[in-house]
Order: C-alpha cells, then sequence, then structure tokens
C-alpha cells in the first residue's frame, strides 16, 4: 500500500528507523521504516498516542538528530545536518526574558545574515500577522501563554521556510485560545498568506488534525510505524459539526482506539456506503423551522447570511441544513441554501400532511429506515429492541456516534409515524396506520 511519492515532494522520509540505547542496557526501536512525504501546498497532520515517536520523527525531519537506518530528502537530495528549509514551532516557546517580544522575533535572522533593517521589517510583519502589533517592545513575562505562543509562531515565520513544523502547538494552551489562535493559523494558510509552503502538525488531537490537515497520517507505537493515512476530502473553511467532519474524526477515533485495525481512510463521500448515511444531528423541528425561512425568502438564501440575521453561526445551522439535504428538501448550491420542490411542500403543509411528506423523504433517502419498518413488519409481536439496531449501527459508526445516530433515527422515525419508541423498556414498536390509501 505504498503512496506513489508526488511530484512535487518538498520533503520526504525513506524507511527511518530510529533506535535509542536504554540505560540499562541494550536499545529501543522508536521508530520502524517510517515512510512518509510533504508536498508543496499541502497540510500533513501526524498523528499517534504519546511515546508513538512523533517528535522523534519531527526532529529526524529537521535534521536536528539522525535516523538509525533509511533517509531523509530535501527537494530529492539527501538531508546532512540541520534542515535549512524547515522551522519548528513547540508547545510551548522558551523566549529568551531579556530580549523584547520584537527582538525575539529577529533572533534567526541574523544568522541568515539580514542586516538589523531587514530583520526589524520581516519581524514587524511577522508580529503584525499573527496579531501582535502593539506588543513589539514588551517582554515575554509581560504576556500571557498565548500571547508568547504567538511570539513562537512568528520567530518560524519570519524564516519563510519551506516546510513549517509544529509539535503540539496548541496543547498547553487553554481551550478557547487554542482554539482562537488554530482558526487564525488556518485562516492564514486558506487566504494563501501562510509564509511557508507546508506544513506539518504534530497532535493528540483529532478534531484538530481533521481541521487542519489535507492528510492525517496515523503512527502507531511500539515500535513507531505509519499505520496509514487518512484524506480529508473536506473544503475549507471546515465546520466541525458538518457530518463528514464528524465522520471522519469518528472514523479516526476508531482507528486510534483499536490499534490493530487498518487505517484505509474513508471511501470518497460519493462511494458511501448508501444505506447508512450518516444523520445529521438535527431535530425535525430545526429542519422544518430552516425549510420555513428560506422558503419565506424567496427559496434560496445566503448561508452566512442567513445564519447572521439569526445571530447565529453558520456551524449552528448546519445540522439542519445537512439533513435538509440528506432527506431531499434543500441542495446546497455556492454557500447558498436553495429549497426543492419537496421542501417548499414541506414548508407549506398542515401538521398532517408534514408528516406523510417527511415519511415519505426519509424512506427514499435513508434506506435503513426502511430496513426497520419491515424488521417490525415481520417481527410476530411487532417490537425491536435498541441492542438489535445498535449492533447493526456499531459496524458503521463508534459507540457513542451510533447512539447519537440511533436517537436521531428514533426522533426522525417517530415525527415519520413509522414506529414508537419505549424508552423504559428500549424497544421499538410498530404503530397500526389507520389510513394505508396511496397519498398521491
Ligand atoms: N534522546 C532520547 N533518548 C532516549 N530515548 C528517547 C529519546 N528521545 C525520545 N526517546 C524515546 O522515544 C520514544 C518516543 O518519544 P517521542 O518524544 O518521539 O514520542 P511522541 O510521540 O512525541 O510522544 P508525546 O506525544 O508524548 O510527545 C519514547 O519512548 C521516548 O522515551
Ligand atoms: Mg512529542
Amino acid at each position: 500500500m505504498q503512496a506513489i511519492p508526488p511530484v512535487k515532494a518538498i520533503l520526504k522520509a525513506e524507511m527511518v528507523d530510529k533506535t535509542f540505547p536504554l540505560p540499562a542496557g541494550g536499545e529501543q526501536t522508536v521508530l520502524e521504516r517510517v515512510t512518509v512525504h510533504l508536498s508543496e501546498g499541502e497540510v500533513v497532520a501526524l498523528l499517534g498516542r504519546s511515546g508513538s515517536g512523533k517528535s522523534t520523527l519531527l526532529r529526524i525531519l529537521a535534521g536536528l538528530i539522525e535516523p538509525s537506518g533509511g533517509r531523509v530528502l530535501m527537494h530529492g537530495q539527501p538531508l546532512r545536518g540541520p534542515n535549512q528549509g524547515v522551522a519548528m514551532v513547540f508547545q510551548s516557546f522558551a523566549l529568551l526574558p531579556w530580549l523584547t517580544v520584537q527582538e525575539n522575533a529577529e533572533l534567526g535572522l541574523f544568522a541568515r545574515g539580514l542586516d538589523r533593517q531587514e530583520a526589524a521589517a520581516e519581524a514587524t510583519l511577522a508580529l503584525s500577522m499573527v496579531g501582535l502589533e502593539g506588543f513589539e517592545g514588551a517582554y515575554p513575562r509581560e504576556l500571557s501563554g498565548g500571547m508568547r505562543q504567538r511570539v513562537g509562531f512568528a520567530r518560524a515565520f519570519v524564516m519563510k521556510p519551506d516546510v513549517l513544523m509544529m509539535d503540539e502547538p496548541f496543547s498547553a494552551l487553554d481551550v478557547l485560545t487554542a482554539e482562537n489562535l488554530r482558526g487564525e493559523i488556518s485562516d492564514l494558510w486558506e487566504r494563501g498568506k501562510f509564509p511557508a509552503k507546508s506544513i506539518l502538525v504534530v497532535t493528540h488531537n483529532i478534531e484538530e488534525a481533521v481541521l487542519l490537515a489535507d492528510r492525517v497520517v496515523v503512527l502507531g507505537a511500539n515500535p513507531g510505524a505509519i499505520r496509514g493515512e487518512v484524506k480529508v476530502d473536506l473544503p475549507r473553511p471546515r465546520h466541525t459539526k458538518n457530518p463528514r467532519f464528524v465522520q471522519l474524526v469518528d472514523y479516526i477515533y476508531t482507528v486510534m482506539t483499536n490499534p490493530q485495525a487498518p487505517v484505509t481512510g474513508l471511501p470518497e463521500k460519493a462511494a458511501a456506503d448508501r444505506r447508512f448515511p450518516m444523520l445529521p444531528h438535527s431535530r425535525v423541528g430545526g429542519v422544518s423551522g430552516l425549510l420555513e425561512i428560506v422558503n419565506d425568502r424567496g427559496g434560496r438564501e445566503d448561508l452566512p447570511q442567513l445564519a447572521e440575521s439569526l445571530r447565529l453561526e453558520v456551524d449552528d445551522l448546519l445540522p439542519a441544513v445537512d439533513a435538509a439535504a440528506l432527506l431531499g428538501f434543500a441542495e446546497v448550491s455556492q454557500g447558498d441554501v436553495v429549497i426543492l420542490p419537496a421542501g417548499t411542500e414541506f414548508a407549506k403543509a398542515n401538521v398532517h400532511r408534514s408528516h406523510q411528506i417527511f415519511k415519505e423523504q426519509l424512506l427514499h433517502n435513508v434506506p435503513f429506515m426502511s430496513t426497520v419498518v419491515e424488521a417490525l413488519r415481520q417481527k410476530h409481536d411487532g417490537r425491536i429492541g435498541k441492542e438489535f439496531l445498535l449492533d447493526i449501527l456499531d459496524e458503521h459508526f463508534s459507540a457513542s456516534e451510533a447512539e447519537r445516530q440511533f436517537q436521531t433515527m428514533v426522533e426522525w422515525g417517530r415525527y415519520a409515524q413509522l414506529f414508537e419508541y419505549d424508552a423504559d423498556e428500549e424497544r421499538l414498536y410498530a404503530v397500526e396506520t389507520e389510513e394505508p390509501q396511496a397519498a398521491e
């Protein structure tokens, strides 16, 4: 399953091994036959458990330590000594306390032969990119942890490296600070303003990997060997509530918690198992509310604008938008939600009719629902236990996601009057439909 190296590979590790001598004698193999590459224009995340050798691999790629076997190629040339095309951002920064923010950011530039003025100009620019304008004269002790980390980024940015390596750059920060800084970094990348040609980011955090990376490379432990990679086929900017996002996070979580599982990545969106589309976590009321608003506004609405007018984030609307799309009520085109005929009908329908329309769309677009209904019909007592369905869902989702899928399925199925659910007994049961005549 060797990946074909692309033409523009900037940096590559080929069959890299690394062993360290153990204090009691003998040696520990930390990396084994690791082959990875990094191409121009891509962000790769390296994900692995603690001790799997992520930082060691980064140090080898940066030329700070030598591999015990295999080799590193930079622009096709074997690497000897520190890699001049690489800059690093670490978990936390040892800034020089006696230097100002500006002087700390200039540090690496003198070694490159820039004069004072040039260095000052580069540092000022890099500091403004990380939102530190106005703090140039401050000393590290006067800064918060988040701001110090920004100086760390500026220090790497001034080098305009081919590859920017980040070793858990946000993990020492509190959640909100991390989220802000991560957002700003990916924003720079998305706007094409990032001062490096490619990024290699090491993280423990699966969501972070899926937010940032084009590919997530999974490193196993003991010894660290590449288990496989997962392509992140999501447009940018990314939204954590997008079902595909949730699905990718879920998939990676499952492989991370099953060290023996093969890492093959998820099938292409189109080829995904149509019988088990991931149900967005949206209530029926959310879908109908959205459709009513879009319908009232002429049947087409710009998503960011719609969110803003409702004082929401686009992320808040996505579950309802995705559910409407999955059910064939609407489609999303160039950032607009466009209502489809079934959606217009649903938005205008009376209560009775809306249950019917929902049922038709649900059975048509979520084949698993028909399976459930059929199973209920065939059981002589007309009941199915939750466990039975969870067992099936478990094959397609992680345990926690299977539970959420079940909850959504129950909510939608009840609205469609396909079945009832007894939460105490944890059983679905068939409901008598009074009017078997055709709807049309
Ligand atoms: N210089 C060294 N000498 C001896 N052993 C080392 C050295 N550097 C790393 N190791 C060992 O190599 C293994 C991998 O370490 P490494 O720091 O690369 O892991 P990691 O994946 O970055 O972990 P973490 O997620 O905790 O940062 C560990 O068992 C560590 O003890
Ligand atoms: Mg590490």
